[in-house]
């Protein structure tokens, strides 16, 4: 052992105190060093104090030398017989300094007589009696496997009670292809293990790896302490899914069912666990794909949600994004093609509509209109048409616009509305079609005057109807509409003559005679006749009206001289009677042709015109024929035949001077049947009764009472044979005739007004 050696400035210093303090009471020397290994035992020695102290061994006794440690403990003890300072007890370092180093034990050695002190101090040394150990005998790190190559992890030290050097001075682990341990020291001189990473880990190759930590001491042999570390090697979400390709592209048709799957989409991650869960979204989508489509989160199938309408989305791109459980992602894209299919018919917009167009205007605008079609490429290309068999033109105008143009000026009296058929039809599969009528009405124009049915209408009457006869009708047409035409028939320039004759109805257009016609005084008419229109157009005509000539005139016989008597035996050729014949009637209603019986001796002889002469054949006699009634007949070639007779009667005369005369115009005599045919009644005169057939009667005169003026004389004879028993008168005897004109005709009317039966 080596006293007072290694004595430091900080113990001299104290020491120097010390000493300063021993002074005061004796001056005492310095203090003396020893050292003693801990764990020495008891009895041990430590120092011989006689040689160090410079004393005599009886001296210890004399001068009663005694040890005093200064923690009172008696850890030392003085051998009186051998002067050597001795272990009273095993001193522990680790009990008596803990970590304090060095470990120094302050103790005096009292001489009480004299009284002396000497200061002297024990280190004690330390000797490797701990061995490191470790709290726990399982250390548990977890490390991420991304951990970088080079990371430190601070492991739990080991304690170890020893000091310098057999204190902890080295962490070793056990042998591995990841770690090594780095001793760290600190400042206060302890030494923590470093667990050094320097191979990356890989949670799917190796999720836990077992070391063991080896604390070593720095005694001789060192002493060592294990324990266990566990580290978990913790997952990262060190792969971001992966799609196997970049670009998803699909076509679906646009009439694809809601619901329909689309695509399935699938990404790998290569991490375990939830690291390489995927969900599956849609990244950033607009809100028409969110309607439109949906993906399953789990299996990546995207469905359909909405129709699709080609027409309005022709593609949607939509971006998927694949999220594993760690929040890695990666996106794909998802390309749909919406295949339009031929959903829509073609659509024709009507942008104006002349409905009503005149009939004279030509290459009219009739309707402008446009048509589309919302689907594309052939389902959208559009072909429109009209009918062909109708006078309008379809025109293309720009873009999908066209104009319907009227060809030529339309004539609605041929045809007064047009439906016209647009007829747009696409070129998809299958076609679709679509018409729209329109309805063009042509309207009329006042281009068109009234006609009349004939040019000339020829028109017969008879004569002598009565008025107000409807003797036929004429009619106009008007092939114009509305005021169609609305006509109105008139006279046009016509004589007074015509109006006063016809008049025409002017809406039906019946011609009716307003007065008689009489063919023997105008036998046609010509009258002119318009029809006009409410335009004021108007159409002309003509009526040519013969008048029908009817039979209406009988024969009129004239006679123009009457003889009468005729002498008998005068020779033949005597002129009986001149009468002349007229009919009023033309033509064969007014040819006549004259008898008179013919059993008598008397001709008929045609003079010149229609005058015609009797003559006796032959000489008369009047004891065989003392009269003769003669019939003169006339008669028309008519039809129907009208036939006048005249009758005249000749007497065959003697002369005859001495004429009775009647004191009354008439008489009325009675006979009774059976009577003699000798007197039937009293008459003033000289009455006769002669019976009937019996030549010659008896000549009465009628006297000239009563309004008569004249008196004439008559034959007369009795009437009736033997039944009434009258009178008659035959003939007036005197005067021969009367003048002719009126009076010949009086004298005849007064002959038939006196004749009775
Ligand atoms: C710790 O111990 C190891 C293995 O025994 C040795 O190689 C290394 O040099 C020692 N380190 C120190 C600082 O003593
Ligand atoms: C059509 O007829 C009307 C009425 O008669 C006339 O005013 C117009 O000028 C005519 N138009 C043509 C184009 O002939
Ligand atoms: C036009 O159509 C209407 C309605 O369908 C019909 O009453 C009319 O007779 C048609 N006209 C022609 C000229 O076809
Ligand atoms: C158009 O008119 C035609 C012919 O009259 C007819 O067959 C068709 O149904 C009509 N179309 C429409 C949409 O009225
Ligand atoms: C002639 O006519 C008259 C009168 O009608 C008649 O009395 C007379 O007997 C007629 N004479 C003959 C011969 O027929
Ligand atoms: C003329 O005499 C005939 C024959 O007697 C008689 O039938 C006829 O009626 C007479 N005519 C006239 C006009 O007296």
């Amino acid at each position: 052992y080596a006293a007072g050696e290694g004595a430091l400035v900080p113990q001299q210093r104290q020491v120097l105190i010390f000493f300063v303090l021993l002074g005061l009471s004796q001056g005492g020397p310095e203090s003396v060093r020893y050292s003693v290994a801990e764990e020495g035992e008891i009895g041990s020695f430590v120092a011989s104090l006689v040689r160090d102290l410079g004393l005599e061994v009886e001296q210890l006794s004399s001068r009663g030398a005694r040890v005093a440690c200064d923690d009172n403990e008696k850890h030392l003890r003085l051998d009186l017989l051998t002067g050597d300072l001795l272990l009273n007890e095993k001193l522990d370092r680790e009990e008596l300094c803990g970590s304090v180093e060095p470990c120094v034990l302050h103790f005096q050695i009292v001489l009480e007589n004299p009284l002396q002190f000497f200061r002297a101090e024990l280190h004690i040394k330390d000797i490797n009696d701990h061995s490191p150990t470790f709290l726990d005998k399982e250390i548990l790190i977890k490390i991420s496997e991304s951990t970088t190559v080079g990371t430190a992890f601070l492991l739990e030290s080991a304690q170890d009670l020893d000091v310098g050097s057999n204190s902890l001075q080295n962490y070793t682990v056990s042998p591995n292809s990841h770690f090594y341990v780095k001793n760290r020291d600190t400042d206060d001189g302890k030494i923590y293990p470093e667990l050094v990473l320097h191979t990356p880990l890989d949670h799917e190759e190796e999720p836990e790896i077992r070391l063991t930590l080896l604390a070593l001491d720095g005694g001789s042999p060192p002493r060592s302490g294990t324990t266990q570390v566990l580290i978990k090697v913790l997952d990262i979400n060190d792969n971001a899914p992966e799609f196997p390709q970049r670009l998803y592209e699909v076509q679906v048709l646009e009439d694809t069912p809601i619901g329909s799957w689309i695509i399935t989409v699938s990404a790998k991650d290569l991490d375990a666990g939830n690291y390489g869960k995927i969900s599956y979204t849609f990244f950033h989508a607009s809100e028409d794909i969110r309607k439109t489509f949906e993906i399953n989160s789990i299996s990546g199938e995207v469905h359909l949600r909405l129709h699709l309408d080609f027409e309005v989305t022709q593609s949607y791109t939509i971006i998927i994004q694949a999220t594993d459980g760690g929040g890695l992602s990666k996106e794909c894209s998802l390309l749909v093609k919406v295949i339009d299919i031929n959903d829509n018919p073609p659509e024709v917009t009507m942008s104006s509509i002349t409905k009503i167009i005149p009939e004279n205007a030509s290459e009219t605008l009739v309707a402008l209109f446009s048509v589309r079609d919302q689907d594309s490429g052939e389902n959208g290309r559009i072909v429109c048409s009209i009918q062909d068999d109708i006078p309008f033109f379809l025109k293309p105008t720009f873009k999908n616009f066209f104009t319907i143009v009227s060809e030529k000026a339309l004539d609605r009296e041929s045809r007064a509305e047009y439906n016209i058929t647009i007829t747009a039809t696409d070129m998809g599969t299958p076609r679709l079609q679509t018409q729209h009528n329109i309805t063009v009405l042509v309207a009329d124009v006042n281009d068109n005057a009234p006609a009349f049915t004939q040019a000339s209408y020829t028109l017969r009457v008879r004569e002598n109807n009565s008025p107000a006869l409807h003797i036929g009708s004429v009619s106009a047409t008007d092939l114009d509409a509305g005021i169609y035409g609305e006509l109105s028939y008139s006279f046009s320039h016509v004589s007074r003559d015509i109006r006063k004759t016809f008049e025409i109805h002017p809406v039906s257009g019946e011609v009716r005679l307003k007065a008689l016609v009489d063919f023997e005084l105008i036998k046609s008419y010509t009258i002119n006749i318009q029809a006009t229109d409410g335009g004021g157009l108007s159409g002309k005509s003509t009526i040519l009206v013969s008048v029908v000539d009817v039979n209406d005139n009988p024969p009129e016989i004239v006679i123009t001289s009457l003889s009468s008597p005729v002498q008998e035996n005068s020779s033949p050729n005597i002129v009986v009677a001149v009468f002349s014949l007229r009919d009023q009637d033309s033509g064969d209603n007014g040819r006549m042709a004259c008898s008179v019986q013919d059993d008598l001796p008397f001709l008929l002889k045609p003079t010149f015109k229609n005058f015609y002469t009797l003559v006796t054949e032959r000489p008369l006699d009047r004891e065989s024929r003392a009269e003769y009634n003669i019939t003169i007949t006339a008669t028309d070639m008519g039809t129907p035949r009208l036939q006048t007779q005249h009758n005249i009667t000749v007497l065959v005369a003697d002369v005859n001077d001495n004429a009775p005369a009647f004191t009354q115009a008439s008489y009325t005599l009675r006979v009774r049947e059976n009577n003699s045919p000798a007197l039937a009644g009293a008459a003033s005169a000289g009455g006769c009764s002669v019976p009937e057939g019996h030549l010659p009667g008896h000549l009465v005169d009628v006297g000239g009472t009563g309004t008569l003026s004249h008196s004439y004389q008559y034959e007369v004879c009795l009437a009736g044979g033997t039944g009434t028993s009258e009178f008659k008168f035959l003939k007036p005897i005197i005067p021969s005739f009367p003048p002719p004109g009126t009076e010949r005709e009086e004298s005849h009317t007064f002959l038939n007004g006196f004749e009775f039966n």
